[in-house]
């Protein structure tokens, strides 16, 4: 059992109900998953975690300011060499994917072995679950 955590925050709930999906799909799978938002988000959690996730939405093409504070948070943690992946939920651009996926590449050195995805807004589950189910089982590959 791999020890998961998920960082992300949500506006408008969006980004959470891709965090529902995504952890439904890796509790299924017999995985702890621990998701949390920025102001919960603790350095020795990130440290422990075996795969971690950070996400959040594009708003006026940029990263919203609660997970750009967590990611100066995250720069005080080890995480160089660990195992991880981007996620944004957005509109019709997503810039929010690439901010974050720089961050863990160039800044903390983590190890990016899955490809991010951007997940278009929809308040439908299944629709979600369709566009995460093949990014969560590349990362159940990875375990
Ligand atoms: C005022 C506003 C600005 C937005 N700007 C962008 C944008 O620049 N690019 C984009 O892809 N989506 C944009 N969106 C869409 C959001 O990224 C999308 O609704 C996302 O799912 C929101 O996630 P959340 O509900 O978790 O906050 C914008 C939405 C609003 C309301």
């Amino acid at each position: 059992m791999a020890k998961i955590v998920i960082v992300f925050d949500s506006l408008r709930g969006n980004t959470k109900r891709v965090v529902d999906v995504m952890s439904e799909l890796f509790s299924a799978a017999g995985h702890e998953i621990k998701a949390v938002k920025p102001k919960e988000a603790e350095v020795a959690d990130m440290e422990a975690a075996d795969f971690l996730l950070l996400g959040g939405p594009t708003y006026h093409k940029d990263l919203i300011n609660t997970m750009k504070q967590v990611l100066f948070k995250l720069e005080k943690a080890d995480l160089k060499g660990k195992p991880g992946a981007a996620f944004a939920s957005f509109g019709w651009s997503g810039e929010s994917l690439g901010i974050v996926e720089d961050t863990m590449k160039n800044l903390y050195e983590m190890n990016l072995v899955v490809e991010g995805i951007k997940i278009k807004q929809t308040p439908l589950a299944a629709k979600i679950k369709k566009d995460v189910e093949p990014f969560v089982r590349k990362i159940l590959e990875t375990l």
